[in-house]
């Protein structure tokens, strides 16, 4: 058989390959535009884990320097040539004493820290604030039990220099909690608790990512941490339980709404088809419905996106066979159905 490639061709392809590959590994994470790294500067629940995490890199650069500078040496200094002929020999008890030695010392010490870097940021023996955390397909739920169980999704509010205990669990899938700036990833299972810790020494906004996937919308599954001073963290707590208790009259009447109206074409209970095919079931419109895109659209930019397409749908999109509902319903109820779907996680 003939190769459509002759050996100098190959061998440019292969030395290609290597450089891209080189080049992949060791140059684009500098220069890549990521939004955020995962190593931190080390906070107080994570320095441990942070320095292991520098010492075993330093580790490698330093082992990846003498296997590939041996293997280069060699490939130059023992290469064939004419006149040469290959030295024979075997075993050498002081070299293999020495490269069993150094790594079975490195890995012991390893071994340590890891254990170390680990009991620190599972240390939830000491704490002045307690957070229930529950990770749900595909979001994350904070409870404040001592704020009168308080309950928030997907962003946690702490007030900064305040060790918190996390209690984590879940209500489906095994998710994991990991806020790289701030904590140690934990899973939360099902059934059962765990337990970290964070603390924030500076006011700020720090992003978390559930760590484990569990499902279609894994990535999505994101978290925000908001540090900020005790007083801010106080009033927080009051306007958003104010908020909440508006909140809940609205739902409710947005609930009815659906109830009574909506639900003659869509279905809210999951698993159940809605009557009339084309429309979507919405049981859990707000995080992961047909519209997910225009969900989050929505959350960033027209707040008024859902509000217009409830009032007159075929105004969008032409030939829909959803009605307008403007005159139909109040304006208030079209607010309150609009609150209600948006609560629908
Ligand atoms: Cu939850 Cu991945």
């Amino acid at each position: 058989m003939r190769l459509p490639l002759n050996a100098a061709q190959i061998r440019a392809v292969l030395v290609g390959l290597l450089a891209s590959a080189v080049v992949l590994t060791f140059v684009v994470p500098f220069i890549a535009p990521v939004g955020h790294a995962w190593i931190y500067e080390p906070a107080p629940a994570t320095r441990d884990v942070v320095t292991l995490y520098w010492v075993m890199f330093w580790i490698g650069i330093v082992v990846l320097a003498i296997v590939q500078g041996g293997i280069i040496a060699s490939i130059i200094l023992f290469r064939e040539r004419p006149g040469h002929v290959a030295k024979q020999f075997h075993g050498h008890t002081g070299l293999e004493f020495l490269w069993t030695i150094i790594p079975a010392i490195i890995v012991i010490a390893l071994s340590i820290g890891s254990f170390q870097g680990l009991s620190t940021i599972t240390d939830t023996r000491e704490y002045d604030m307690t957070v229930e955390v529950t990770g749900v397909q595909w979001a994350w739920q904070f409870r404040y039990p001592d704020q009168e169980g308080l309950t928030v999704s997907r962003t946690l509010h702490i007030p900064t220099n305040t060790r918190v205990r996390l209690v984590l669990t879940s209500t489906d899938v095994i998710h994991s909690f990991w806020v790289p700036a701030l904590s140690g990833k934990m899973d939360a299972v099902p059934g059962r608790t765990t337990e970290i810790w964070l603390l924030a020494p500076e006011p700020g906004e720090f992003n978390g990512q559930c760590a484990e996937f569990c499902g279609l919308a894994h990535a999505d599954m994101l978290a925000t941490v908001v540090a900020e001073p005790m007083a801010d963290f106080q009033a927080w707590v009051v306007e958003e339980r104010e908020r909440q208790e508006a909140g809940g009259e609205l739902e409710r009447l947005g609930r009815q709404v659906a109830q009574q109206t909506c639900v003659a074409c869509h279905s809210f209970q999951e698993g159940v088809p809605s009557t009339l095919r084309a429309a979507p079931n919405l049981a859990r419109y707000a995080s992961e419905g047909p519209f997910a895109a225009e969900v989050r659209r929505l959350r960033d930019t027209d707040e008024s996106w859902l509000r217009l397409w409830v009032e007159d749908a075929p105004s969008i999109k032409p030939g829909i066979p959803m009605p307008r509902f403007e005159g139909v319903l109040t304006p208030e109820q079209i607010e309150a159905v609009v609150f209600y779907l948006m609560t629908l996680e």
